[in-house]
């Protein structure tokens, strides 16, 4: 019984350090051919193109972000998708400070309160290997990008995905 007991801690002990590893499948309707399917499983890589800063809210769960969001292949990737890793995310706030973020491999990038803050609204600019790749001249006072950038975009608003290309 208690080694039962032991087997099972150790288990659940490994399950939860797995940061985000391998929790995704293959997925032809995405630009990148693979989705993850982790579900709410804690990780930087996470659902993807979701509302990160919203879910987090409204559960009470997962750390708080000041910005957070995903860099995407295609403008019309659906939620889950993974995205583009690698992209510097470089935000300036109404104040001129300058904060950069890279996403990950899904293509998250996010700026937890306790490590910084950004004064909204801001802007901002992507950058691969020191070069533009695209940017939002737009001010914006949510933080929560894929609330505006979602697959199908919006009437007034951006019209998908972030995309990066080189400008
Ligand atoms: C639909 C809800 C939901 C969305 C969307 C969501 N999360 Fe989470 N997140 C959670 C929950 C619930 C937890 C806590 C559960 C856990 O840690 O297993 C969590 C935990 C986390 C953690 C903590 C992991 C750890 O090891 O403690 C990180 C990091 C994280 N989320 C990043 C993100 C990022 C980045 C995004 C957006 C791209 C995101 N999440 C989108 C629900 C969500
Ligand atoms: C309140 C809605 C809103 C939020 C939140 C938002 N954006 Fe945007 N974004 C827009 C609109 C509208 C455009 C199109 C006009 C423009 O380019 O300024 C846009 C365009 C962009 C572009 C240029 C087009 C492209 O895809 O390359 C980038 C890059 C971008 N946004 C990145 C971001 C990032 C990164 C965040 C979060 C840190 C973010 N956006 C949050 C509304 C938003």
């Amino acid at each position: 019984m208690r080694l039962v007991a032991i087997t099972l801690l150790t288990l659940l002990a490994t399950a939860c350090n797995s940061e985000g590893g391998n929790q995704t499948t293959a997925d032809n309707t995405c630009s990148a051919k693979v989705a993850w399917s982790g579900g709410d499983h804690g990780s930087s890589e996470m659902r993807p193109g979701g509302d990160c800063i919203g879910c987090h809210k409204s559960r009470g769960e997962g750390p708080n972000y000041v910005v957070a969001g995903t860099i995407y292949g295609d403008i019309a990737d659906h939620d889950n998708c993974e995205g583009k890793s690698a992209i510097t995310v470089q935000i300036t706030g109404a104040d001129g400070k300058v904060t950069s973020v890279t996403s990950n491999a899904a293509g998250n990038f996010s700026l937890s309160n306790s490590k910084g803050s950004v004064k909204f609204p801001y802007t901002v600019q992507l950058l691969y290997n020191g070069k533009k790749y695209g940017a939002m001249a737009t001010k914006v006072s949510d933080g929560s990008c894929n609330t505006c950038h979602t697959a199908t975009g919006e009437t007034e608003g951006p019209a998908g995905r972030i995309i990066a290309f080189e400008e």
